[in-house]
């Protein structure tokens, strides 16, 4: 029976694909413009839109298992369509700010698709992971135009995750029942600054760059109009803010879950590296 990804055309997405398919599982994913998928030929690649229930049925046809993506238009309609095909796991792509338990929009927002996933009585994993490292990919533009990184935060340390780490515990999840009910906190291998991940950047492209501190209203500016929400460049300042001047938690579970260690932010910079050159 086939495994089903859903946002496979995203970050996290394309590496739970490309691991599966080492597997040797069938693999289907969906895309809202599959001729742009770019997905590698031996998936099955349909058309499907989280907002548009009628496309997910077919979608959902002999499908077992599901690496399900957390759509901001919400998955109650997506849980619906999969308790009356043949589904029979969830590996829910969740979220955590490790050492930060304020509630803030983008935590409520993970609980309330975990809610809907619980509730919708199937079998279920939650991966959790942290910050990722590709939020860094935000750099690109002004490391290469003005070898200059600015951000509210110099000094804030926290253990950002490769995604294709984050797609090993999912798949990990996918293949292994064991994994059924259980809630997975994921995070990279080290908690760094920004003033330290910019080092580490620099020598991976070998080109010495700068740090600026960045004020509040530029930051919030800059993510409005990038499109996002207000809301969510507050809850970014806050937790900002938050861990200034220390470091938020490390956890172990990457290794336990895959039995490799998680690639560090400097394997990660060298794999990246055209992105910033
Ligand atoms: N960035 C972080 O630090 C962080 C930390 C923890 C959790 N997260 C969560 O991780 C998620 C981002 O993951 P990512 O970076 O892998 O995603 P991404 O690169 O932004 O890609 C988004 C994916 O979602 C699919 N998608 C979006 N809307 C859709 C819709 N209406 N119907 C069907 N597919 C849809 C897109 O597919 P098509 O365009 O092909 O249709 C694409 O594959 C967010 O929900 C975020 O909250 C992020």
């Amino acid at each position: 029976m086939t495994i089903l990804v859903t946002g496979a055309t995203g970050k996290v997405g394309r590496n739970v694909v490309a691991q599966l398919l080492d597997t040797g599982r069938p693999v289907r994913a969906i895309s809202r413009s599959p001729q742009r998928a770019g997905l590698p030929e031996d998936v099955e690649v349909l058309h499907a839109d989280f907002a548009r229930p009628e496309s997910l049925h077919t979608a959902l046809r002999e499908v077992e298992k599901v690496f399900l993506f957390p759509s901001a238009t919400g998955l109650r309609d997506f849980t619906a369509a999969a308790s009356h095909a043949e589904v029979r796991h969830i590996v829910l792509l969740s979220s955590t700010v490790p050492g930060y338990d304020k509630p803030n929009p983008i935590s409520e927002a993970h609980l309330a698709h975990e809610r809907d996933v619980q509730d919708s009585g199937l079998p279920w994993t939650f991966v959790r992971p942290g910050g990722f490292m590709s939020n860094d990919l935000n750099w690109a533009a002004t490391i290469k135009t003005q070898g200059v990184v600015r951000d509210p935060f110099g000094d804030a340390g926290v253990a950002l995750i490769d995604e294709r780490d984050i797609a090993a515990v999912a798949v990990t999840a996918l293949i292994d029942d064991a994994h059924i009910g259980r809630t997975h906190e994921i995070t990279g291998p080290h908690a760094l600054t920004a003033i330290e991940r910019i080092r580490i950047l620099g020598q991976a492209i070998g080109r010495r760059l700068r740090f600026e501190r960045q004020s509040s209203a530029e930051f919030t500016e800059q993510v409005t109009n990038e499109g996002y929400p207000a809301q969510y460049a507050e809850a970014v300042l806050e937790f900002g803010a938050y861990f200034d001047g220390r470091s938020g938690p490390v956890y172990p579970a990457v290794e336990h879950i895959t039995g490799r260690p998680p690639h560090t932010y400097a394997d990660w910079a060298a794999h990246h590296a055209p992105y910033f050159r």
